[in-house]
């Protein structure tokens, strides 16, 4: 396969970014698209020209790590997917593809396509732990907790942070990302210690970062490659009002 690509090149945090022209040839459909790119990038490093920067780290879709907009979509058009997942069979011989970092003020650029999101971290910092010593894993038989209860709160602890759902979001909400953690510990019994303060910590750390709020458009549960729904905003705003009204 031979595919235009146009990918956002931008030196620092503080240079001026703009969309370059590029030319991968001989694409295998097998490659997944973070492969392309390194193909991509040591042809530049054969030239003697400086390689695209990029995140990247499990290439498993656990990480988070990854964070590239494809075509105007976080991650790519693949629903559930992570990009390091996305596969070139998903594009077409002589296909344009508009590669681009998230865009949100709280996610600021660092090089090219990588963006700081230590802003994730800060949130995670304020609020998004359990102080409970919760000691080995039991057996799971032994657990008091009824099995939709449970599977609520593993499916809410899937999210990988990637930021996919600020990127999509015209408001670079981060409500996705936190009522996913909100929602882990507000339904099991470790997590009612700090079930108060959590919430009001992490929101309140959110609107520090910059992070917008929500208007329930839903952009962030499409791109999610965990498919966390927007149910879980709505568990979060329920318990931000309880803690707020104690
Ligand atoms: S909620 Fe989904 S899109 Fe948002 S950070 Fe978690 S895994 Fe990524
Ligand atoms: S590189 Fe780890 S999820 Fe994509």
């Amino acid at each position: 396969m031979k595919l235009n690509l146009k990918i956002w090149r931008q030196a620092g945090p503080t240079a001026a970014g703009r969309l370059v022209d590029y030319v991968a040839d001989g694409v295998s459909p097998d490659m997944s698209f973070l492969e392309m790119l390194d193909v991509v990038n040591e042809g530049l490093v054969a030239r003697g020209d400086e390689a695209i920067a990029f995140d990247s780290d499990c290439r498993e879709g656990i990480c988070g790590m990854c964070s590239l907009v494809v075509d105007g979509v976080a991650h790519g058009p693949d629903r559930g997917t992570t990009v390091c997942q996305l596969h070139m069979r998903r594009f077409k011989d002589g296909d344009t593809i508009t590669i681009e970092p998230w865009r949100a003020k709280a996610f600021p650029v660092v090089k090219d396509l990588v963006v700081d999101r230590s802003a994730f971290d800060r949130i995670i910092a304020a609020g998004g732990y359990v102080s409970v010593n919760t000691g080995g894993a039991p057996d799971g038989n032994t657990i008091p907790i009824a099995k939709t209860v449970s599977e609520a709160a593993m499916d809410s602890a899937a999210c990988i942070g990637c930021g996919a759902c600020v990127a999509a979001c015209k408001n670079a909400s981060a409500h996705l990302f936190m009522s996913a953690k909100v929602s882990h510990f507000a339904l099991l019994p470790q997590g009612q210690v700090e079930r108060a303060t959590r919430v009001l910590a992490m929101i309140r750390q959110a609107d520090a970062e910059g992070f917008g709020s929500c208007s329930n458009e839903g952009e962030c549960e499409a791109v999610c490659p965990k498919e966390i729904p927007i149910s879980n905003i709505a568990r979060m705003t329920r318990e931000f009002w309880k803690a707020s009204l104690r």
